[in-house]
């Protein structure tokens, strides 16, 4: 009975989930994922570069929470791109994760031949071990070439966003499209600047929460997929805590007001990052 979100292609998400990047650490990683399954949460995001899928899986299994009932979202890495590749990878996330279908499958980031893995996750979805097929990090341009060379539409572009940085105009045609947005990163990373702020201090104290929770209510509100990461116990407990309470529109607002159009991560259309994440070495 949590908030869920349904993609454009009927199927329901739960409206907030659990990142687990920057988890390098396995047994902290499937400790945070157990705790944040026994605290309420049901949607999972990890990916193959993230090193943890192992652990993640663990957790899962571990969980004492029926398969079934959970959701669980993974990514292609780039250097698995292409129809062959993009097909082996799959079966390795799905191993990895003890698992015999994805509920997500995202490609990570719109380099080299993501054309060639789209075909791939077209495939599997048709086949139906994958319920639902998307991007990260897909700008305009990368989206609208998508649409050219493709039969399925992706139903989640999850990218940088949080109130610092929120993508207005993707945003908005990501909506025109059908297509919900997922941000990462949603509490800038735990950006101090941002958990520091007075005017989100000033609506916290009007609620009794946190900044925190202020940020990802606005999230939730805003009609996002919101995945906040943490190893904390209480935090992933306090960052589960958003439902009972609601921004006035007037907050909302101002919270749409600190948009600064800066981003804290790596900017998709910077050359050097693209050539970077195509020459560099991963061993998933
Ligand atoms: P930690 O994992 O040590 O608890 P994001 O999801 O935006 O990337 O943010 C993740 C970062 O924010 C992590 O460093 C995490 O720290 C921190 N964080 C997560 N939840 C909270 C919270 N409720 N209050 C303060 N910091 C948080």
């Amino acid at each position: 009975n949590q908030p869920i979100v349904t993609l454009n292609n009927g199927v329901d998400i739960p409206a907030l989930g659990f990142g687990v990047w920057q988890m390098e650490d396995l047994k902290e990683c499937e400790n945070a994922v157990i705790k944040a399954i026994q605290t309420g949460y049901r949607m999972i995001d990890t990916a193959a570069i993230y090193m943890n899928e192992t652990a993640v899986g663990a957790a899962i299994k571990n969980s004492g929470v029926d398969r079934d009932e959970l959701f669980i979202t993974s990514k292609l890495w780039v250097q698995d791109h292409g129809y062959e590749k993009a097909k082996l990878a799959f079966q390795k996330t799905l191993d990895r994760l003890q698992l015999d279908y994805l509920d997500l499958y995202l490609i990570h980031w719109p380099f080299g031949d993501f054309l060639g893995a789209w075909k791939t996750l077209e495939e599997l979805y048709q086949e139906g071990k994958i319920k639902g097929i998307g991007v990260c990090n897909f700008t305009i341009e990368k989206l609208e070439e998508l649409k050219a060379h493709s039969t399925v539409m992706p139903v989640i572009n999850q990218i940088e966003l949080h109130p610092i940085f929120q993508q207005k105009e993707l945003q908005i045609y990501n909506s025109e499209n059908k297509i919900v947005t997922q941000p990462w990163s949603p509490l800038g990373n735990g950006n101090a600047d941002l958990l520091n702020n007075e005017t989100l201090k000033n609506i916290a104290e009007r609620h009794d929460k946190t900044v925190a929770q202020v940020i990802l209510r606005w999230h939730l509100q805003e009609g996002f997929v919101v995945i906040p990461k943490s190893v904390t116990p209480s935090r992933i407990e306090q960052n589960f805590n958003v439902f009972d309470f609601e921004l006035s529109e007037d907050e909302m607002n101002t919270v749409r007001s600190l948009d600064t159009n800066k981003r804290i991560f790596f900017d998709p259309q910077d050359a050097e990052w693209e050539q970077k994440m195509l020459n560099s070495v991963a061993d998933i």
